[in-house]
Parts: C-alpha cells; sequence; structure tokens
C-alpha cells in the first residue's frame, strides 16, 4: 500500500527534492505518520530523518523554500529545525544510539534507517514513510506497528528492559499513549516499567509534568493514574496521593477510599474543561487527608484542616516538580482549599449571606470551584447524590442573583479609605480599617446593598457609635 495521498503538503516534496540534490535517504517517522494511520487530527509537527547528516538536510531544505526560513541548529544532538507555513518541521540523522546509564544524553553513532526505528520508544511509533523518488509513500515497518495499531497495543521494538533504560521517560510516555488512544500496554513492557521505575528519578520535574498534562487533558485520565499506581511510578512521583489509597476500620466504622475517590473526580470534571489546572486541582484536592485522618469515637473518622494542609501540600509539590509557581500555583492552591466550601454551604437551607461570602472569597474563580465541587460528589446513593446537585444548583442560581446586586466577585469598597479620614477629618489609623471591615461585612451578610448612599450612611451610623464625629 502507498500513502503518496497522504503526503501532499508541499513540505514533503520540498524535503523529497533536497535530499535527492544530497544523495541521501530521508523519510517521515514517528507520530505524523502514527497519527495518520490512526485517522487521528494530525500535529503541528514532522520529524524527519535522514540516512546521512539531518542539519544538512534542514540547510538545504530552506535553500529551497523562497524566503529561506531560518533553521536552528542544536550541533550536540545532530538535529536542526525550521518552521515552514504553520508546521515545525525537525530534521534528525538516522542513528543507532547507547545511552549513559545515569542520563538521558545519548552517545550517537550513525545508523540506517532501521538501526533509528529500532531505538525508538514504541513500535507504533517508529513507523516511517519513505520521501525517496523511488518509493515515495512507501510504508517502512520492520517491527509491525501496523499491527500493533490495529490491535491497539503499546509495545517496544526492542527489549523493553533496553528501550525503558535508555530512556525512562517512556515509561510515562507509555502510559501516556495507553489513556490518550485508549490502547494497552503489552504485558512484558508493563512488568518491563514495574522493573525499571527507580529509573525515573533521572527524569527532571519539567519532563514528568508534561506527561501528567498529557495524561489530565485526556478524557478519562484515571486510565493512565491506574497504571502509574500500578507500576508503582506514581508512588515515586506523587506519594502524597498514593498514601490516601488505604481505608481503615475502626469499631466498624469505615471511611472511604479517598484514592479512587479522587481518580473520580478527575474523570467527572474532563468534559466540563479544558483547563488543565483544574484538573490538578481535582487531583490534589484531598492530599490533606492522609496527614489529617483521626478517628474518635463521637465522630468517627476526620479530617479537620485538611483543605488547609492540602494548599500548603500543593505548593511543595508544585515546587519539587518544577512547576510554574506563578498564578496558576495560586489557583490550584486556592481550589484545595475551598474544596470543601460549597458542599458545607450545600447541606443546608443555602442563604444569600453564605453565597455572598463563597463569590467575595473565589472571586474569579467561583465557576471553577464550582465544576470542582460538582464533580466531587461521587456518592452512589441516589438520593443524596440528586440532593448535592440540586443545591448546588440553587448556590449557581444564586451566584448570579447575588452577583447583579452586589458585585462582590471584584470586590471595591463603596467607600474608600480617604473618604472615610475626610469624613471625620481622621490621620491613618486603626478606625479607618475597622470603618471598612465593617462595611463590607455589612455587605456581605446582606444588611446593606454595595451602594455608595447605603454604605455612606452606614458608615455615618458605625463611627458615632465609635464616638466619630462628623466633620462639615
Ligand atoms: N521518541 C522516542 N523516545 C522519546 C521521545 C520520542 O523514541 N522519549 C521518538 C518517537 O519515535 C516519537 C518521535 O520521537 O514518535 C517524536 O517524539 P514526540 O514529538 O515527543 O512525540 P510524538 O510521538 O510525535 O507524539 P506527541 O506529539 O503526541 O507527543
Amino acid at each position: 500500500m502507498n500513502y503518496k495521498q497522504h503526503l501532499d503538503h508541499k513540505i514533503f516534496e520540498i524535503v523529497s527534492k533536497a535530499a535527492a540534490e544530497l544523495q541521501l535517504e530521508c523519510y517521515v517517522i514517528g507520530g505524523y505518520v502514527r497519527d495518520i494511520l490512526l485517522e487521528r487530527n494530525h500535529k503541528k509537527d514532522i520529524d524527519i530523518v535522514a540516512v546521512g547528516s539531518g542539519i544538512d538536510l534542514a540547510l538545504k531544505v530552506s535553500e529551497l523554500i523562497p524566503n529561506n526560513p531560518k533553521v536552528q541548529v542544536f550541533k550536540n544532538y545532530g538535529t536542526a529545525m525550521l518552521r515552514y507555513k504553520d508546521m515545525d518541521i525537525e530534521f534528525v540523522g538516522a542513528r543507532k544510539e547507547s545511552y549513559n546509564r545515569d542520563s538521558r544524553k545519548p552517545i550517537v553513532e550513525n545508523g540506517s534507517l532501521k538501526d533509528d526505528q529500532e531505538r525508538r520508544d514504541f513500535t507504533i511509533n517508529a513507523l516511517a514513510f519513505s520521501l525517496n523518488k523511488t518509493n515515495f509513500g512507501e510504508l517502512l515497518d520492520p517491527f509491525n506497528g501496523v499491527v500493533d495499531l490495529k490491535n491497539k497495543i503499546i509495545r517496544t521494538p526492542l527489549d523493553s528492559d533496553i528501550t525503558y533504560s535508555d530512556d525512562p521517560l517512556r515509561m510515562l510516555r507509555a502510559i501516556r499513549f495507553a489513556t490518550q488512544l485508549h490502547f494497552e500496554i503489552e504485558k512484558e513492557s508493563l512488568e518491563a516499567i514495574s522493573r525499571n521505575k527507580e529509573r525515573i528519578k533521572i527524569i527532571s520535574g519539567e519532563r514528568i509534568v508534561e506527561e501528567f498534562n498529557k495524561i489530565l487533558s485526556t478524557e478519562k485520565p484515571s486510565i493512565g493514574f491506574l497504571l502509574l499506581h500500578q507500576t508503582g511510578l506514581l508512588d515515586l512521583i506523587l506519594p502524597e496521593l498514593t498514601a490516601l489509597n488505604s481505608v481503615e476500620e475502626v469499631e466498624g466504622h469505615t471511611h472511604k477510599n479517598n484514592f479512587y475517590h479522587t481518580l473520580e473526580v478527575v474523570d467527572n470534571i474532563c468534559p466540563n474543561t479544558e483547563d488543565v489546572w483544574l484538573r490538578w486541582a481535582a487531583l490534589l484536592h484531598d492530599i490533606g487527608k492522609a496527614p489529617t485522618k483521626r478517628f474518635n469515637k463521637k465522630q468517627g473518622w476526620t479530617f479537620h484542616g485538611h483543605e488547609f494542609l492540602g494548599g500548603k501540600m500543593v505548593k511543595r509539590i508544585f515546587e519539587r516538580l518544577h512547576m510554574p509557581l506563578n498564578q496558576k500555583l495560586k489557583f490550584v492552591q486556592k481550589m484545595v482549599t475551598m474544596s470543601s466550601r460549597p458542599i458545607v454551604l450545600a447541606q443546608d437551607i443555602v442563604t444569600d449571606s453564605a453565597v455572598r461570602r463563597l463569590v467575595f472569597d473565589a472571586g474569579e474563580d467561583v465557576e471553577s470551584l464550582m465544576t470542582l465541587c460538582e464533580a466531587d460528589i461521587t456518592t452512589k446513593n441516589p438520593k443524596k447524590f440528586s440532593k448535592y446537585h440540586n443545591n448546588f444548583k440553587i448556590v449557581r442560581q444564586k451566584i448570579v442573583e447575588v452577583e447583579e446586586r452586589d458585585h462582590v466577585r471584584n470586590f471595591q469598597p463603596p467607600i474608600t479609605g480617604e473618604e472615610i479620614m475626610s469624613l471625620f477629618g481622621l490621620q491613618p489609623g486603626r478606625e479607618i480599617g475597622t470603618l471598612k471591615e465593617a462595611v463590607k461585612e455589612a455587605i456581605l451578610e446582606g444588611e446593606i446593598p454595595n451602594e455608595y448612599e447605603e454604605a455612606l450612611a452606614f458608615v455615618i451610623q458605625k463611627a458615632k457609635k465609635m464616638g466619630l464625629q462628623k466633620v462639615d
């Protein structure tokens, strides 16, 4: 079978011509080929392998493109990259690789196409289409990647211990592809991941998080997290999460298994959001429960303060894994810290002031928080399930009503500190803070609307009680 019709993008014609001029063979390889055969939306990057110098090929390709796009050369790796239209094209020379055991840095030797395919991660990623004039569009598949694609199998071209030990990131890639594509990891390969799990320690946090983000962006991340757990990788990467995997019983009282509960919450969130950070929040929302778990006769199992501790633990995890320490961290911390607020609120009669306080504290993120909390309802008791969901519907509705009236989402006090000072002829001091706080409280409690006139009257009255006189 020939796949010429899939290679109709102009770039392939140009690369083919450049290779012919340099008299070297070249191929499209990797994810681009895999996704074409899977009829999956293919990506914007193309990997080209040259039997010879990938850098020379890239330079020649640039010469043949009218405005000669800039070629980025990575000499140490023997690779080069250029952008053509909306595509990133990466060029590499075919190689035989052996890896230094203590790092991911390979010792590279030139090799044939088959050598190169053999050193790749999975048979489904080792597929190549020829760009050579003599057999343009022919599929080269020495490791039966097409059969594995059909049977939905993740398999390594070489002995799995070699492939994973060469580059331990591949253990996460296997699990990520299994999750994204709904493929199964071949038994021998899965066992090799367990055997080699400790090697994940040489991989940087950034690379690990990149794979976690991809797993969290799939339709059903629990597939990946169960595999991470089963192979022992999760215990090495996020022990805070696997610590939730226990159910204890004291005097007939048990609590739910918060590890499996967490995975359900992450899955529940998925269809509703594109935001990987809300999924991180879901993944971490209960991590404070393992260290705060206590049993007492009166209340049974408790997790007092787990949200607050969880928020602190989030920061340590972000630091350890070299995740962004900016507003993304703040967002996840906020979600974790506030993750019980709506459910507490919804268990009772939903009052306006409780909703107003929720909106005030969550600010811009109140909808995300509601999404997280709805996902958190995993009870199998249908009565409770619909009660909580109905209450959350009321909360959502009240959020809109309260916002229309009081605009507490990005709360701006209706009366400023300066105004209070000039009203009562005050110098900066404690009274101003007290009065401002009193106005805010009165608004949140619904005693007054968030309006200037009402706030002014309220402040005057309150100040009088404090013994302050209005100056004219
Ligand atoms: N590759 C590998 N080992 C790695 C990373 C990549 O063997 N640790 C090879 C695979 O052949 C892969 C190709 O390099 O197909 C390109 O890698 P990359 O762009 O990271 O992944 P894709 O397979 O293209 O897929 P995706 O973009 O979905 O990650």
